[in-house]
């Protein structure tokens, strides 16, 4: 048997909130897996309402996670090399902007940005609406000012859909590289 262990796959954790591109988790998991992301589910509340979590965890081979766990629990999932915040709300931007962690999505949010680690990327999906909320403009200003990764360009992509998905494997890829 050989003595190296081979090298692990990055841990990359898909957070998922509820906007419609949520009900895509089950295709978005083999293409973070086929670039070569270990990928562990994590899902609002909402969302999870809209995914089948147990399918999702058979795919990626994790618990997939939308609740706190309770005091003296282990956690679940091993630690994250990156973060993949796809589709991002109008309303966990927000509250990951301002510090509000009700959810185990903000909780787990607002720790990687006091720590400034690992590397988050967020593809918001909301309304042109939402997009002209002022809150909206503050938090993401507030998040690129803390090295959050977002994007979110309208005057590229006019329609407040998500970005190419090429463009959020490469800037993965990117932030990662920069990171190590
Ligand atoms: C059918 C439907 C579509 C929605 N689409 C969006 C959306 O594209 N973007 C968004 O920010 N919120 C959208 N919402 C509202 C969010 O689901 C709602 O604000 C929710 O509280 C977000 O929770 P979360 O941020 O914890 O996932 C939608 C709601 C419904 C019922």
């Amino acid at each position: 048997m050989s003595e190296l262990a081979s090298p692990r796959s990055p841990i990359l954790y898909l957070i998922v909130c509820a906007a419609p591109p949520a009900q895509q988790t089950r295709e978005v998991v083999p293409l973070l897996q086929a670039a070569g992301w270990d990928v562990c589910v994590i899902a609002t509340p909402q969302a999870a309402r809209w995914m089948n979590t147990q399918a999702l965890a058979e795919l990626s081979g994790h618990l997939v996670r939308t609740d706190y766990k309770l005091p003296g629990e282990a956690d679940p999932l091993p630690k994250a090399d990156a973060m993949l915040i796809m589709p991002a709300t109008f309303n966990t931007i927000n509250k990951w902007a301002q510090g509000i962690g009700d959810t185990l999505v903000t909780s787990i949010l607002c720790e990687a940005l006091g720590r400034g680690s690992p590397p988050v990327v967020t593809v918001p999906c909301l309304k042109m609406d939402l997009v002209r909320h002022p809150a909206f403009s503050r938090s993401i200003a507030l998040l690129r000012e803390c090295g959050v990764h977002v994007l979110h360009e309208p005057e590229r992509y006019p329609s407040p859909l998500m970005v190419p998905w090429n463009e959020i494997l490469a800037t993965l890829h990117e932030v990662t590289q920069s990171n190590g």
